[in-house]
């Protein structure tokens, strides 16, 4: 069977299930929780309230299949050159890889550097947490400051924070990436330069945000502490130690990663210097421990029990054959309040693509629209259109059944909002139901006329649960690595490459192109679009300065 004829099988069956109910599911069968739902020991995934059934899952392995999803796993885990368009393979997991067994790229052993590189990681977080590295003036680092955008930042940001109860109020993190100026000295604004340390993160070393925020902080520090103190205030991790050496960062405070771990797939290398240093590198091992678990169950599990296949098939199932174009990731965890915006550059920037790797236009829908945020705060702000919009969004929900805080009262009305939510994306509320509650509560016959239909909840939303013992290194290193492989099953069914990124291109080069006619008060807008020309003439005018 071709790609083609198992997406004909599969719209075929949404037809024959289509009058169907997720509910009629249930009460066919009462173990559809267990039958539809994989534990990887401590971590479940429960997609039982998705609108699909055993055939389903057939016809969706059936396009794994025919996707070749084990042949292209396969080249992902042996080092080929899988990111066609930028000629290198995607070895992140190297990263993680505690097999002992060793990873090959061009028929070289990486292990030894990147086992080198982590040492020497583990080594500067330690030295830097005890005080054995301390600033120019001899004290203590308190605040370490991770200068970088993308994915040198999104990830150790989110995990810093997802991770906080291993960090110590002592050593703080903070993540500084947006261009505007206001993000750094807001940063600023509260810390001492003298026990302050700065780790610029970046693979290329030239992105215009992190150059400029690291050329304000280096500013910061020596007009506070003399040129001199500016080599003990920085560290540097990056693809480009040339680059870095121009910057003027001591050689052996630089980190170094390769090209063939993708930007927003660095958190695993030395780009997790800040995450290392906030929570310490046994605890940063326990993360990278976690996602090489996860690396063993994607390459070794059968597709029907395989959580990253699931995932990804599911979404597949939801996006081309049900039409639905977003996907919300809500986490019922508010310390992963960053995940969902985290998650937007893995699955977005990998596969929000319109052309297959042979450069040949798609043939059908890519990747979705993801957003969230933390439940239950969402509840309050968009679950209205997720419940009763003309747009299904599926969502994925993650929760811990163990809190790391103190509050278990907290934990068990956070646990139910939850649940109370997936159950009523399932159930719904069918318009004979409301007219028996609104008759109950004593509404006369026009007033039930005119509310109902406003109180039906049309129900077979669906939904997929994680849920994990307690938000740990380990779990969120797990958790992390199964979306990473949930997008590139996708990117396997879409034959797309979910590794490079051309859509940023086009937005830095017009910037470059424009950065000097908008600081150049006299400059010739002449040759701009009437829309591009009339916004800087128009912030020409009004600004007083
Ligand atoms: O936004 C594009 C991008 O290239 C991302 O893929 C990357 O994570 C980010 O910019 C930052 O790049 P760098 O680490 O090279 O500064």
């Amino acid at each position: 069977m071709d790609r083609a004829a198992a997406f004909a099988a599969l719209e075929a069956h949404r037809v024959d299930i289509a009058a169907r109910r997720t509910v009629d599911f249930f009460a066919e069968d009462p173990q559809r929780f267990d039958h539809f739902s994989v534990r990887l020991d401590d971590l479940l995934y429960d997609y039982s309230k998705n609108r699909l059934t055993r055939t389903t899952l057939g016809h969706l392995i059936d396009l794994a299949r025919a996707s070749r999803l084990d042949e292209r796993r396969e080249a992902l885990f042996s080092g080929e050159k899988v990111n066609a368009t930028e000629n290198r393979p995607a070895l992140h997991m190297a990263l993680r890889n505690f097999s002992g067994g060793p990873v090959r790229v061009d028929g070289e052993d990486v292990m030894p550097a990147v086992e080198e590189v982590r040492a020497r990681v583990a080594a500067f977080a330690n030295a830097v947490r005890s005080g054995a590295i301390r600033g120019a003036r001899g004290d203590s680092f308190t605040n370490i400051v991770n200068i970088g955008i993308g994915g040198s930042d999104l990830g150790p940001a989110m995990a810093a924070r997802a991770l906080s109860p291993f960090t110590s109020p002592e050593l703080r993190a903070h993540f500084v990436s947006n261009v505007d100026g206001a993000d750094i000295a807001d940063t600023l604004a509260a810390l001492d330069p003298a026990t302050t340390l700065f780790i610029v993160s970046s693979k290329t070393f030239t992105t215009q945000e992190t150059m400029a925020n690291a050329a304000s902080a280096r500013a910061w520090i020596a007009s506070a502490l003399g040129e001199a103190a500016v080599g003990d205030h920085f560290a540097a991790v990056s693809t480009r130690l040339d680059k870095v050496a121009a910057f003027g960062i001591n050689p052996d405070r630089v980190f170094g990663f390769w090209d063939w771990v993708g930007g927003r797939y660095s958190m695993w290398s030395a780009i997790g210097l800040s995450l290392a240093i906030a929570i310490g590198p046994e605890h940063f091992e326990d993360f990278l421990r976690g996602g090489h678990e996860v690396d063993e169950h994607f390459r070794l599990a059968p597709l029907s029990h395989n959580i990253p296949v699931l995932m990804g098939l599911i979404g597949v199932w939801h996006r081309n054959i049900w039409g639905f174009a977003s996907q919300a990731v809500i986490p019922y965890d508010q310390r992963l309040a960053r995940f969902p915006a985290y998650l937007q550059q893995l699955d977005m920037e990998s596969n929000g693509k319109s052309v297959l790797r042979d450069g040949s236009p798609s043939p059908r829908a890519t990747g979705p629209i993801l957003f969230g945020e933390p439940g239950t705060n969402s509840q309050h702000a968009f679950f209205q259109l997720l419940h009763q919009g003309t747009e299904i969004a599926p969502v994925d929900f993650l929760v811990a059944a163990e809190p790391t805080h103190a509050d278990d009262a907290h934990h068990a009305l956070l646990f139910a909002n939850c649940l109370a939510q997936s159950e009523a994306f399932l159930r719904g509320r069918t318009e004979k139901e409301v007219r028996e509650l609104l008759r109950a509560q004593g509404l006369s016959a026009e007033q039930i006329d005119e509310l109902a239909p406003h109180k039906v909840f049309s129900g077979d939303r669906p939904s997929s649960t994680f849920l994990y013992r307690q938000l740990t290194p380990r779990t969120l290193g797990r958790i992390v690595a199964l979306y990473e492989h949930k997008v590139f099953v996708q990117s396997v069914i879409w034959d797309i490459n979910p590794f490079d990124q051309w859509g940023v291109e086009l937005g830095k080069e017009l910037c470059s192109r424009l950065a000097p006619l908008v600081s150049d008060a006299s400059a010739d807008l002449s040759g701009l679009d009437g829309s591009t020309a009339g916004l800087i003439s128009t912030r020409r005018a009004l600004r007083v300065a």
